[in-house]
This record gives C-alpha cells, structure tokens and sequence, in this order.
C-alpha cells in the first residue's frame, strides 16, 4: 500500500512537534532555555555536572547520600575496557580526528557492563557507561594522539576534575574545575536539537542506549550542530591586538564572509548560554588566565554586535553559545580540536535522559515522505540498456 501524505510538506521537520518532554525548553523568542525546571542561569553555575545528570535521570536534585551514589557508580565505571583502549591506540596510529575516535569507541562502551539487573532498569548501567567512559575516552585519545600514554582516572574526584586530570596529568585547581562544570551543564541538554532527535530515533525502534548514543555522536560532529566552536576563537586571535576589531570586522562582512560565533537559527534575541559562559569566564580569566586576551574577546563581541546591527538592520544577530565556549575552553587550555568532543561530554547527559523518556514512550518515530520520483517504468533487460 503506498503512503499518504497526511501533513504538509515541513523541510528540516522546522516547528513539528514530535514528543513532548520534561527535559529542557528553548524559547528563542525570550531568550530562554528550561533544564528540567530551573533557568539555565540558575543552574549551570552552582551544580556539579553529577547533580545535573541526577536531575535530567530522575527530575529531582539529589540528596547527599544520592550523590555520592551517583559519583561512586560512575567512579566505578570510568576506566576504558582493554578492547576500548586497543582500538583508540589503532585510531590514533592513524591520526583518526577526535569526533571520530569517540564515535567508534563509544561503541564499546557497554563492554564489561552485564550486571544483574530488573529488566526495567536494563538501561541504566549502560548509560552510567557511557557517561561516565565518555570523559576517559576522549582524555585518552587526546594524549594517546600527542604521543603520550593515558593517565587513569582518579576516582577520589568528581566528573570535571577527573577529565582535567587525565587530560593534564594534573588535579585541577578549583576555579578551572568550576569553569568546566558551568560549561558542562550549560550544554548537557537543548531540546530537540538533531543529535538528541537521532538518539529519539534509534531508541525508538526498542533498540538500546549505546547505539543511541553512537548516532548521536555522529550528529553532533557535522558543522551545523556542534563542530563549529573553533571558528569563533580564531577571529580574535587573528586580531591580535586591541583597536584593529572593527576594521577586520568590517572587512569580513564586505566580503560577504559570516561573523563565527554570532546569530543562531532559534534565538532570536542573546542565547541564554552565552551570558552563563560569560560569567564563567570572567570569573576564570579574572582568577587565571590571560587577561588582555579576555579583554580583546569581550572587544570583538562588542565591535561585531555593532557591525553586525549596522550591516544586517532589524535582524537580532545577537553572541551566541559558540562565542563564549571557544573563550572558556581556550581558558581551560583545551585545544580546539576538543572544543566538540567536551560538548559531547556534557550532552551524553541530555541523551541518555531522552532514551530514558523515549524508552518509557514506547512510540515508533516514523514520519512520512513525499514521493517526487518517477512511476510507471517497465523494466529493460540489461543487454537492452
Ligand atoms: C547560526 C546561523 C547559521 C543561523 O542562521 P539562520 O537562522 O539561518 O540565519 P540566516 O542565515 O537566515 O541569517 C539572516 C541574515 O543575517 C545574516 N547573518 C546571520 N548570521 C550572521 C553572521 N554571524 N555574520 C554575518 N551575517 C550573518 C545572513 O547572511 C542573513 O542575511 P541575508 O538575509 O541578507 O542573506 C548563522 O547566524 C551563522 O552562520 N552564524 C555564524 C556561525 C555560528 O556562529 N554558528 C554557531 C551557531 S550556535
């Protein structure tokens, strides 16, 4: 039987609503984003990266015993399989790119993981998984790319400090472990953005969290969704100096060229995010850090924001999310080549929750196409052709 077409034709699924969900909220017309009930605002400067993922798993904050419940789980769960480690070694011998080394290895991150337990809860150990490998994973990649060997974690510190430390070898002071758990928090989930729908997706189909997962991790490395960071970055460090923003600025948009790290398809007024990120790095470029590089960025945001208003009137290009993380990051000495590999530390969180929602859902996502192809050919033996 051939499709109907129920609905109208809608490119890029723009303003379809395909579930409903406790998790977070974007409301780009007031600048707004909802993660499980607090303001962003609210929320990514005070919680640990384990709270917020205690909160999106089971919409409550927990209480103290909860949390070191969480912590130990994850602690326990955070060293890489040996078969894990053998396939980031053969990755990185091939000088394989970041986003693709966590893709593959993300794969293997339920090895090991076959605990007793009730069927409903089949998931969990899964996902605790991969939350918590997804850090090691990408620390150890990053040394084992850099020729060095992986340092194990710690499991006497919390999520963001262990990634700092196996990245660096160092425990982190606590201004930088801070910076990263806003940062974390501030992306861990976002609606439904193309990777948390590819995760909806698979686990739709009743198949299981690491797959969801692995797609979604595929989603998030195109340049449309998370691979964009870098860019933005790059423009200040091009600038170089206080008092040249404006004339390269000015420049860039003659040639018609986009200004990185402003504008974004849902807000239409300043991302929400971008003003947690901010805070952050104030407080982190203020405490440590390279000041007069802190001062150039907030220059550039300044001298684009007035460009940009000049050059597209009645627009609304505001700083969005992409500005402000390349600054934290940079301040947290993460090379950009990390910059999208840490975002999918923090939205493993958001994924996980949403194959939690989808599994207790239980509804098939399957829309519709329109056909645009040809009918009624006959066939043609091939000696015909
Ligand atoms: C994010 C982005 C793709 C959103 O795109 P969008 O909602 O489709 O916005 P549009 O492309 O419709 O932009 C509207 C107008 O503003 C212009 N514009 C949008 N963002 C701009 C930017 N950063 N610099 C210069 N001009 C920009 C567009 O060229 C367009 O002009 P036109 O109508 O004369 O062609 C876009 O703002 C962009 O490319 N930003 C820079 C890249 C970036 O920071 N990405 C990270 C996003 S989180």
């Amino acid at each position: 039987m051939s499709e109907q077409i129920q609905t109208a034709f809608v490119p890029g699924l723009e303003g379809v609503v395909a579930v409903k969900t406790r998790l977070s909220n974007v409301d780009g017309k007031k600048g707004e984003l909802i993660v499980a009930g607090f303001p962003i605002e609210e929320l990514a400067p005070r919680a640990s990266f384990e709270e917020t993922l205690y909160l999106l798993w089971y919409d409550t904050l927990p209480n103290a015993e909860q949390l070191a419940e969480l912590r130990e789980s994850l602690a326990s769960r955070r060293s890489l399989s040996r078969a894990t480690l053998e396939l980031l070694r053969a990755a990185a011998s091939e000088k394989v790119p970041p986003m693709d080394a966590l893709r593959m290895a993300a794969g293997t991150a339920g090895l090991g993981t076959n605990e007793d337990v009730p069927a409903e809860d089949e998931a969990r150990p899964e996902a605790l998984s991969l939350v918590a490998r997804f850090s090691t994973i990408v620390a150890a990649y990053w040394r084992l790319l850099g020729g060095k060997e992986p340092v194990q974690p710690d499991p006497e510190v919390g999520h963001a400090a262990t990634y700092l430390y196996m990245l660096f070898g160092e425990i982190p002071g606590e201004e930088f472990v801070r910076a990263l758990e806003t940062y974390l928090n501030t992306v861990a989930d976002h609606g439904m953005n193309a990777s948390t729908f590819t995760a909806r997706v698979i686990l739709s189909t009743r198949s299981d969290v690491v797959s969801a997962v692995v797609g979604a991790v595929g989603a998030l490395k195109g340049p449309l969704h998370g691979g964009a960071p870098g860019p933005a970055l790059d423009a200040v460090f091009e600038i170089g100096e206080a008092g040249r923003a404006k004339p390269y600025l000015r420049e860039k948009l003659e040639r018609g060229e986009r200004l990185m790290g402003f504008g974004h398809r849902v807000y239409k007024v300043r991302d929400p995010r971008a003003d947690t990120l901010a805070a952050a790095s104030e407080r982190l470029y203020t405490t440590d850090g390279d000041k007069a590089l802190y001062e150039l960025a907030l220059e550039v945001e300044q001298a684009s924001l007035s460009l940009l208003a000049e050059h597209k009137p009645g627009r609304n290009l505001e700083t969005n999310v992409e500005f402000y993380t390349a600054l934290l990051l940079h301040g947290l000495r993460l090379s950009t080549d990390l910059f999208t590999p840490t975002f999918a530390v923090g939205r493993v969180a958001g994924w996980t929750a949403h194959c939690f929602e989808q599994h207790d859902l239980d509804r098939l996502i399957r829309p519709q196409s329109a056909y645009v192809g040809a009918r009624d050919r006959r066939w043609i033996p091939l000696e015909e052709r």
